[in-house]
């Protein structure tokens, strides 16, 4: 596979000189989900599951076509694809809807400071309400979530595990599949935010057994505004919809009315069907690359990345053992955004904050980090012209000391 040849599908890479960076933040498309999309747009253009004529016909059948590339993807059945809005979405979906249902007062939630604010906050909410315990997997001296760990706060109240695959902020993987074993031995239901793995690895829920699981579009190649929520089809069954109106309906009386089955209760109103049809586009792309490409090109800069910055002066790693592209890193003295500025006038783009996982900033004792993110496209030039970025940066900032 050959990298300068796969940039050509991505127009930024034709026609600009830029380093990008933050893929972690989001990915860029290349042209044959932008034709997907176009085709939609262009050809199609109307509703779905409604019209009883060929346009229409044609636009739902693409749209399940999607749900089925996404049921290929994950491994599991077509009823269990729900699409979401993205990651977040997907996971207020089952904290609303499952957590508001099934969490009663002194109930525990378990859940980590390595989270996303996705992965937190719509637990914390039913904690909240429902009068709830949120518990907190402690993390070891490099931060990361253990097994070992996990069972020190398992306790027979415990009702909930919402975890992240990968930590965004991070880039560690959770062991999620042998956490999951051990919540399911006390039939405990686990939530799994697959937000930074499903683009960069294989994702099999079935070999993971996990109930729910959420990931974006946006992140692997994709569009933005689609998401998906992977549930159990038991499950997904026993959930009410959080949002009423069309589509979503099997028969409306002015003060009843019933839903139809999963995932449909969950879709309401005009889905987002060109964006499904480009995710499928995005998923078929990737498929072209081939997973085992992305993870073997992702180890290799991964590794040239953090020898690089290793040999720099005044440059602290948070990571250093990354288990994936994602590197977090700060230079002595100066701010992680003006960093980020200086490297934004040498065409780097690279995210600096905390990067949604504030609890995460707090252990690590930062206001912000600066996050580099890799994706296959990218390159040992990339890396090399970020170092020079950093250089520049330091050498700055130095001047004013
Ligand atoms: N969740 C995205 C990130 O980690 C936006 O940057």
């Amino acid at each position: 596979m050959d990298v300068q040849k796969i940039r050509q599908d991505f127009y930024l890479f034709k026609n600009d000189n830029i380093v990008y960076l933050d893929n972690a933040a989001s990915t860029l498309k290349p042209k044959a989900v932008i034709d997907a999309l176009n085709y939609y747009y262009e050809r199609l253009g109307v509703n779905v599951h409604r019209g009883v004529y060929k346009l229409s016909y044609e636009a739902t059948d693409m749209y399940e076509q999607a749900r089925a590339k996404v049921a290929e993807l994950l491994n599991c059945q077509f009823e269990e694809v729900v699409f979401t809005r993205g990651t977040s979405s997907a996971l207020n979906l089952v904290a609303s809807s499952y957590g508001m249902a099934n969490i009663e007062a002194g109930d525990e939630i378990i859940t980590s400071e390595l989270e996303h604010h996705s992965s937190l906050l719509p637990w914390q909410q039913v904690a909240k309400v429902k009068n709830a315990k949120l518990v907190f997997v402690p993390l070891d001296e490099d931060l990361r979530i253990t097994v070992e760990n996990f069972k020190k706060v398992l306790t027979d109240k415990t009702k909930v595990v919402a975890l992240n695959y990968i930590s965004n902020a991070m880039g560690y993987i959770t062991p999620i599949k042998e956490i999951i074993k051990i919540a399911h031995e006390k039939k405990i239901v686990v939530v799994v935010d697959a937000a930074q793995a499903v683009p960069h690895m294989p994702v099999d829920v079935k070999e993971l057994d996990c109930d729910f699981l959420a990931f974006s579009g946006h992140k692997m190649c994709g569009p933005t505004g689609i998401g998906v929520l992977y549930g159990k089809y038991n499950l997904l069954q026993k959930m009410e919809p959080i949002e009423f109106g069309g589509d979503m309906i099997d028969y409306v009386g002015l003060n009843e009315s019933t839903y139809k089955d999963a995932p449909y209760k969950f879709e309401t109103g005009t889905p987002i069907i060109a964006s499904a049809i480009g995710l499928k586009a995005a998923i078929e792309y990737l498929q072209r690359i081939g997973f085992n490409f992305i993870i073997e090109k992702e180890t290799e800069l991964r590794k040239y990345l953090v020898e690089k910055m290793q040999e720099l002066d005044g440059v602290t790693i948070f990571n250093p053992h990354t288990d994936t592209g994602i590197v977090a890193f700060n230079i002595d003295g100066v701010h992680p955004h003006d960093a980020a500025s200086v490297f934004d006038e040498e065409n780097v783009a690279i995210r600096a904050g905390h990067h949604c996982a504030q609890p995460l900033m707090h252990c690590l004792k930062q206001v912000a980090t600066i996050r580099a993110s890799l994706y296959f496209y990218n390159t040992k030039k990339d890396i090399d012209r970020l170092i020079i970025a950093i250089k520049k940066a330091k050498g700055f900032f130095d001047n004013f000391i």
